[in-house]
């Protein structure tokens, strides 16, 4: 349908401008940032790019129905009334969300309950028949946002986390999820033509991601499923139009590298990078950062050291110290990008940090920052340019 939507792209928080950015760069409309997520209008065809292509959003929803209600009741009234057949039918199972900012409305799960309610009656008064609840795989994902008396009920058009890509069967202790991963190198501008390092891969999240954007290659390509194919009125030449589109796939050769102490990361990062059908366009080794050479700048670190909860505090003192050392030594050319959940051992990186930007890795808050290795000392530059 060539009909234009609102939609709702949800984010992590700090990722809205990317999210905002990536999402104009696929022609979406009316692109407004909000707390945690972006708004936008398009066609169904742009809904499902969102979903495909974007690599910021967490989920896409499509609003259906707005009211005003002064008490659950009044809510369950409201809801039963909608016309719920034009979503789903009786061989549907569904399952209800409910984000609650009110002081009307207290409890998100009774919401929750009552909506459900009110879906499950609309289809017993019209068919003396209703449709089963499925909270674990549901057919159609509905969620109701309430600000004081203000409710939204949206669909749910991606079903999981858009961040499960589909490509990571293999997890190490702190893997960093794939929305962020994809914003770290989004935020840092590298641009796939210069060498691209993580020094401390982990499990290899970074390295996939920064691949899929040297290549162009939109991560929804793992994906198995999306919630919007068990909509009613789901355009499958839409999407095959969609899933089919390599325009923006680009024939470069990056470099990009890995390495991590432990043996057991980097057997792991190895069969990531095998699933997700990548391992010859990265290399990983079993390295220590302070054994790592690496190749002639300009190029871009993004790395993510431990935050050190299990090291005594003199110690990750000593650690990021080192990092630092390492990095002004060897890294002339380079942009270093460092994400930490320890602001105070940054502090010990002896570096002057650039573009400071608050995230969350999960719970922790982090910073995200960047330092410049100028080749040579910044006096001789001065005096070359
Ligand atoms: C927070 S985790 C990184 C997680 C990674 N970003 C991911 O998505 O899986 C930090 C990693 O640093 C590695 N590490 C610790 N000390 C290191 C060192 N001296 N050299 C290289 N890697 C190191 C750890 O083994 C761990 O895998």
């Amino acid at each position: 349908m060539n009909e234009k939507r609102q939609f709702v792209a949800k984010t992590l928080h700090g990722l809205e401008g990317i999210l905002a950015s990536e999402l104009k760069a696929i022609g979406a409309e009316n692109v407004e940032k909000q707390r945690r997520m972006v708004n936008f209008t398009g066609t169904t065809e742009m809904l499902y790019r969102a979903n495909f292509q974007v690599r910021t959003a967490t989920r896409i929803l499509l609003p259906i129905y707005n009211f005003k209600a002064r008490n659950e009741e009044e809510l369950y009234g409201i809801a039963k009334k909608f016309d719920w057949t034009s979503i789903m039918d009786l061989s549907h199972k569904f399952a209800v969300d409910a984000t609650v900012n009110s002081s009307v409305f207290t409890h998100s799960h009774y919401i929750a309950l009552k909506l459900k309610d009110a879906i499950a009656d609309h289809f017993r008064d019209r068919f003396g028949k209703r449709p089963f609840v499925d909270p674990k795989n549901p057919h159609i994902q509905i969620q109701i946002h309430i600000s004081d008396q203000d409710c939204t009920i949206l669909l749910d058009s991606s079903g999981e986390s858009l961040h499960k890509r589909g490509y990571r069967l293999h997890q190490d202790v702190a893997p960093i999820n794939e929305v962020l991963a994809a914003g770290l190198i989004l935020l840092s501008g590298w641009d796939g033509t210069t060498p691209f390092i993580d020094p401390m891969c982990g499990s290899g999240t970074l390295l996939i991601e920064a691949a899929l954007i040297a290549k162009g290659m939109a991560p929804g390509i793992f994906r198995k499923h999306f919630a919007f194919e068990n909509w009613l009125n789901f355009e499958k030449e839409t999407f095959e139009k969609v899933f089919n589109d390599e325009s923006y796939e680009r024939d470069i050769d990056p470099i990009i590298l890995g390495g991590d102490i432990s043996g057991r990361a980097i057997e792991i990062a190895q069969s990531n990078l095998k699933d997700a059908g990548i391992q010859k366009l990265i290399q990983v080794k079993k390295q220590s950062i302070f054994d790592f050479f690496p190749p002639e700048g300009p190029g871009t670190v993004i790395t993510n050291p431990p935050y050190g909860e299990r090291l005594k505090k003199d110690q990750i003192t000593v650690f990021y110290k080192q990092l630092g050392d390492t990095f002004k030594q060897r890294y002339q050319g380079y942009n270093i990008w460092v994400l930490s959940g320890n602001s105070e051992a940054l502090k010990n990186f002896g570096l002057h940090a650039s573009n400071p930007t608050t995230l969350f890795n999960g719970p922790i808050e982090c910073k995200y920052q960047s330092y410049s290795i100028y080749s040579g000392s910044k006096k001789a530059k001065y005096k070359e340019g």
